[in-house]
């Protein structure tokens, strides 16, 4: 039977919640354990379903995974013993697409499922492609696969044509161990990118300018295994601030690392929400009523599109009128007709939403349609008038590990429920 969420609204949200570690930093740093026959240890894995996805792929490639007793995960590919990642794992996750860049470079063959469209838009991979011709790799599409050959990868110079994020950590690890050096120019800036590179770094790798739009990588032959710890997840920490802030709560959240937020926070203090900012931890006291803002989702370091659904659940509740632009994905807007059901009133024309702020919402049975819009679902529903009960809770489990429990801790009314 499938899950749902059981909310019951308006209680200000008080107290400390942990962030976990960041889902889109675990999934590339646990690709790149392809590249050696040496282990690599995370040392703090999420407990995530898209975490899990990944570790099953890389188990079909040849991996021995294991969960350690401190709660790492230690990966070792000491042989491959198959190329290719099927479409029955690919079409649950699109950042499966992670592995080609690691297999091509360690065994000079991958068979990869192309992905297909998704839930937010069309999100072709003709760049990750583009990339690996580049660094000398034939590509063919057959019957759905991506077949990527090349005797030895050679670096080269790579301009992407627009910035994308897992195509940069793609072409990144097959950098890493490939002759010569390459230079992805209009690379991503994303801190998530930098935590691969760190990885790959302390796994021998010579890389220069991750976190800026230039990386220059030095491949080396033979990179060995790791240690690793990965970073704060930056929407996890988002979504707990507005949980906080859209809660006229008093919620401090810890572990988290502010530098990688600043666009968020920034358009926080704008709405009115106060924010006592240290190193590693955000208090966030909710104002009345947000004042109204507008926002345009940029790569890093601007406005993440990953927290776009969740600031307009915000701004839903302004004195007055807030404007979104996405400008990632062309259909990241599906959190709005069912912020409608709860009395949201938004309308959306191409890739932009007008809000007009309501002074409260209403609870209502409603559907999570991918990760970042059931984030929306909770937050609205923690902020809403009586009880929200939110369908197909599994999307919100692949990016936010056990986020009932953590709100339950800090005080929401919010059961996980099987009927
Ligand atoms: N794009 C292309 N061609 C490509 C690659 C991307 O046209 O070859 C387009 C995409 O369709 C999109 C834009 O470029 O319109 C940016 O896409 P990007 O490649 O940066 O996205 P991604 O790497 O597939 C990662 C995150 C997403 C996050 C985006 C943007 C991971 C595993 N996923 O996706 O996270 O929204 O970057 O920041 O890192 C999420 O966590 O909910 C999530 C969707």
């Amino acid at each position: 039977m499938p899950a749902r969420l059981e909310i019951e609204g308006g209680i200000p949200l008080s107290g400390t919640v942990a962030v976990s570690a960041a889902k889109n930093a675990t999934l590339p740093a646990l690709a790149a354990a392809l590249l050696t026959a040496r282990p690599v240890v995370i040392e703090n894995p999420p407990g995530l379903a898209d975490v899990t996805t990944l570790t099953r792929l890389l188990e079909r490639l040849g991996a021995t995974v294991t969960r350690q007793a401190d709660g790492a995960t230690r990966v070792q590919v000491e042989r491959v013993t198959s190329s290719e990642a099927p479409y029955d794992l690919v079409s649950t996750m699109r950042a499966s697409v992670l592995v080609l860049g690691p297999l091509l470079a360690r065994t000079g063959v991958a068979r990869v499922a192309l992905p297909g469209g998704c839930a937010i838009g069309v999100r072709p991979i003709d760049q990750h492609l583009k990339g690996f011709k580049k660094l000398g790799a034939d590509i063919s599409i057959e019957r759905g696969y991506v077949e990527a050959r090349a005797s030895r990868l050679k670096g080269a110079r790579i301009t992407t044509d627009l910035v994308t994020v897992t195509g940069t950590e793609n072409l990144m690890m097959a950098a890493a161990a490939a002759e010569g050096t390459t230079v992805i120019e209009n690379a991503a800036r994303e801190p998530e990118v930098s935590d691969l590179a760190r990885l790959l770094s302390a796994m021998g790798a010579r890389i220069d300018g991750a976190g800026t739009s230039r990386i220059e990588i030095e491949g080396v032959a033979d990179l060995g295994g790791a240690r690793h710890r990965v970073i704060p997840d930056r929407i996890e920490a988002g979504t707990l601030i507005v949980a906080g802030a859209i809660t006229r709560g008093d919620l401090t959240v810890t572990g988290l690392a502010p530098e990688h937020l600043s666009a968020v926070l920034a358009k926080l203090e704008e709405c009115g929400v106060t924010l006592d900012v240290a190193a590693d931890r955000v208090r966030v006291r909710g104002p009345e009523r947000p004042r109204p803002a507008d926002v345009i989702t940029s790569p890093f370091p601007g406005f993440p599109t990953d927290m776009q659904a969740q600031v307009m659940t915000l701004f839903g509740l302004a004195d007055g009128l807030s404007r979104v632009t996405e400008t990632i994905f062309e259909n990241r807007f599906m959190h709005v007709a069912e912020l409608a059901r709860m009395g949201a009133r938004i309308e959306t024309d191409g890739a932009t939403a007008v809000i007009r702020g309501v002074s409260a919402y209403q609870g209502a049975p409603v559907m999570a349609s991918d990760l970042r819009a059931s984030a929306a679902l909770v937050l609205a529903g923690l902020a809403a008038r009586g009880q929200t009960s939110i369908s197909r809770v599994y999307h919100l489990d692949r990016g936010y590990e056990r986020l009932e429990v953590k709100l339950a801790g800090v005080g929401a009314r919010i059961e996980r429920k099987r009927s």
